[in-house]
């Protein structure tokens, strides 16, 4: 692999910083510069550490330019507006009968994937329904679905609560599995990659507080995570979730008919101090 490792040499300080956070030790400084170290090139996983570290931006990899990258600021972010977002954020239940925006919507799914996965690997995909119609369509095939399993009895052990929510959905037209989203969105990853499920997490947690930093209400969904996956496994399909991906989670989201004036109260957190 030809891992395009570049230095501008006449912005170059020899400072030694993108050898020293190089993780798989690919690079080494050689007369005053780094440089590819002599049969490492495969070892790159391709972090880019080595560019975005550079206080020079003389650093270029995998064709990238550092000066297309976003300069951060040297004193960093106001930890107090982020504390104020992971505290105030909430779990919206009631959505306006609305399309996001979607060019506020692609620009959320591209700065969630900036999160970490393991070991770079990049691999976690989303489903995204990003209409109200289509959800609409997916709601008629869980709850059919589901009815069928109700009707005949054959619901599994522990999962007797989808018949009241099936019999809410018919009777009183209440959406509890979705709750009137106009979207959702599901995080996969292939199981054979090196942390498939830590890597659909963190990525809808990322979602999920970016997301509800632009005003957009979002909801974990388990329930809708238990019938897609476990119960109507066939849904999986028509939503073209690979059959080799471990399924991560469905995250509902839209614009919220909620807002919240003050911060929910919670009891400490559980800490285990080891001796
Ligand atoms: C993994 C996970 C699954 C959840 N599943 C559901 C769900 O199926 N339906 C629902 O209404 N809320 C669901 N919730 C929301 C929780 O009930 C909610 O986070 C909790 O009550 C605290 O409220 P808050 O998120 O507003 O602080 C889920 C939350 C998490 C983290």
């Amino acid at each position: 692999m030809d891992i395009q490792f570049k230095v501008a040499e006449e912005r170059c300080a020899g400072c030694g910083l993108c050898v020293l956070d190089c993780l798989p030790h690919v690079l080494e400084m050689f007369q005053g510069s780094p440089r590819v170290a002599a049969g490492m090139e495969d070892a790159c996983y391709q972090c880019q550490h080595c560019m975005a570290i550079c206080p020079e931006g003389a650093v270029s990899v995998l064709g990238l330019r550092p000066e297309d990258s976003e300069p951060l600021p040297g004193d960093g972010l106001d930890p107090r507006k982020l504390e104020t977002l992971i505290k105030g954020r909430r779990s919206v239940r009631r959505y306006r009968e609305q399309n996001l925006d979607p060019v506020l919507l692609q620009h959320l799914l591209e700065v969630a994937w900036a999160a970490p996965t393991g070991a770079n690997a990049e691999q976690v995909r989303f489903t995204v329904v990003d209409d109200r119609a289509k959800l609409e369509r997916l709601r008629g095939e869980v709850l059919a679905g589901l009815a069928k399993l109700v009707s005949a009895s054959a619901l599994p052990a522990g999962m007797e609560r989808f018949a009241d929510i099936v019999r809410s959905w018919v009777e009183e037209g209440v959406d509890v599995l979705f709750r009137g989203a106009p979207h959702l969105i599901i995080a996969s990853a292939p199981a054979g990659a090196p942390t498939p499920l830590a890597d659909c997490f963190i990525a809808l947690s990322t979602f999920d507080l970016l997301a509800q930093a632009h005003g957009v209400g979002t909801l974990w969904d388990g329930l809708a995570t238990y019938a897609i996956r476990d119960l109507v496994p066939e849904v999986r399909h028509t939503l073209g979730i690979p059959d080799d991906h471990l399924f991560g989670y469905v995250m509902l989201f839209g614009y919220s008919a909620v807002s919240y004036a003050r911060t929910t109260q919670r009891p400490g957190p559980l800490v285990h101090r080891v001796a």
